[in-house]
C-alpha cells in the first residue's frame, strides 16, 4: 500500500510541471536547438525571452546552455546554474538536482564544458546518463538548446541531433553570410530537422521582411532546403538596459515592441508547421552521442 502510494507520489512530482497531456495524444517534447553563423547577434537573449514567452502562454520549458565558449544564459536570466550535466554521473544526482528554477517557471540547465566530455564517457556512464536525462522528458514540453556560435563539428552535431532548429542573424551581411554558411554546413551534415529563421537587431520593418525573404529564397535555391519564417525582433535600446539589469527583456519591459515581436514568434512556434515526430532529450542525446563517438 505504501510502495503503491509512493510511486504515485514520485508520478505526479516528476510530470507536476508539464503541461496537461490531450487523451491519445503520445508525451512529446520538442527539442529546439537555437543557433546562428556569427555570435553576438542576440542569440541568447532571444532563447531566454522566446522561454519566458512560451512559459506565460503555459508551456514548461527547459533551457539548456550549451554555448561552450561563453555561455551565459544564466547571467541573462539572472540566476545562477547549480551544476552542469556531469554531475549526473554522480552516485545518488537525480536530473533535478542539475536544473535551477528560473522565472515562469523556467528551468534551466549548464551544460558548460561537461558537454565537450560526453563523448569521453564509456558505454555504463552514457547509458547512467541518458536514464537520468529521460526524466527531463517527463518535465518539459519545450526544451530550448543554446548553442555556441560558429560552424564548429559540435555545434553542428548539436543542430543536427534536435528536432526544429532555430537560426538567428541580423540584417548585417556578415551575419547573413554566416547564416548562410551554417544552413550549408548543416545540409552538409545532413539535417533532417525542419529550419527556422529569425532576424534579430531589425531597424525597419522592411529591412526586416528583406533579409527573411532573401535567406529563404537563397537557401532553397541553393541548398534545396525549405526554411520556415518565425519573423524578426526590433533592434532595442531596453534590451541592453536589461541584459545590464540581468533581468529578461520580457520581465523588465514587457510592453515594448521588441518583447511583443518575440511574444509573436513564440505564438508562431506553437500554432505553425509542427514536427511530424520529436525524439525528446533522449532521442537527442543519443543521436547526438552517435555523431560525436
Ligand atoms: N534586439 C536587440 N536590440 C538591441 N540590442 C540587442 C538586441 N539583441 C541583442 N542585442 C545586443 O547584443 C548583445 C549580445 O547578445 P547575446 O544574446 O549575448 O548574443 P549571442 O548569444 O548571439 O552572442 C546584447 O548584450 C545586446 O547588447
Ligand atoms: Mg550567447
Amino acid at each position: 500500500m505504501r510502495d503503491q502510494a509512493e510511486n504515485l507520489r514520485q508520478l505526479v512530482n516528476n510530470g507536476h510541471w508539464r503541461s496537461p497531456v490531450i487523451k491519445g495524444e503520445a508525451l512529446k517534447t520538442r527539442v529546439i536547438a537555437i543557433t546562428s553563423g556569427k555570435g553576438g547577434v542576440g542569440k541568447t537573449n532571444f532563447t531566454v525571452n522566446l522561454a519566458l514567452a512560451l512559459a506565460k502562454v503555459g508551456k514548461k520549458i527547459l533551457i539548456i546552455d550549451a554555448d561552450l565558449g561563453t555561455a551565459n544564459v544564466d547571467l541573462i536570466l539572472g540566476c545562477s546554474a547549480q551544476a552542469n550535466i556531469l554531475k549526473l554521473l554522480e552516485e545518488g544526482v537525480t536530473a533535478t538536482d542539475v536544473i535551477t528554477d528560473g522565472p515562469r517557471g523556467i528551468k534551466f540547465m549548464s551544460g558548460g564544458s561537461g558537454i565537450y566530455q560526453l563523448a569521453n564517457l564509456d558505454e555504463f556512464q552514457l547509458q547512467h546518463l541518458i536514464t537520468k536525462i529521460t526524466e527531463f522528458d517527463n518535465w518539459a514540453d519545450i526544451i530550448l538548446i543554446d548553442t555556441g556560435a560558429g560552424i564548429s563539428r559540435t555545434v553542428l552535431n548539436f543542430v543536427t541531433a534536435a528536432d526544429e532548429v532555430i537560426i538567428v542573424t541580423t540584417p548585417e551581411p556578415t551575419s547573413i553570410t554566416d547564416a548562410y554558411a551554417m544552413m550549408k554546413a548543416y545540409a552538409g551534415n545532413e539535417g533532417k530537422a525542419p529550419l527556422k529563421l529569425v532576424v534579430n537587431r531589425v531597424i525597419e520593418t522592411n529591412e526586416g521582411q528583406l533579409v527573411l525573404d532573401k535567406l529563404i529564397k537563397v537557401a532553397f535555391r541553393f541548398l534545396g532546403l525549405s526554411i520556415d519564417s518565425l519573423g524578426f525582433v526590433y533592434e532595442d535600446r531596453n534590451l541592453v538596459k536589461a541584459v545590464k539589469a540581468q533581468k529578461p527583456l520580457l520581465l523588465s519591459y514587457p510592453d515594448t515592441i521588441s518583447a511583443k515581436c518575440i511574444e509573436h514568434i513564440a505564438e508562431r512556434l506553437l500554432n505553425g508547421k509542427g514536427v511530424a515526430h520529436c525524439n525528446g532529450i533522449r532521442g537527442f542525446f543519443r543521436k547526438f552521442l552517435e555523431m560525436v563517438r
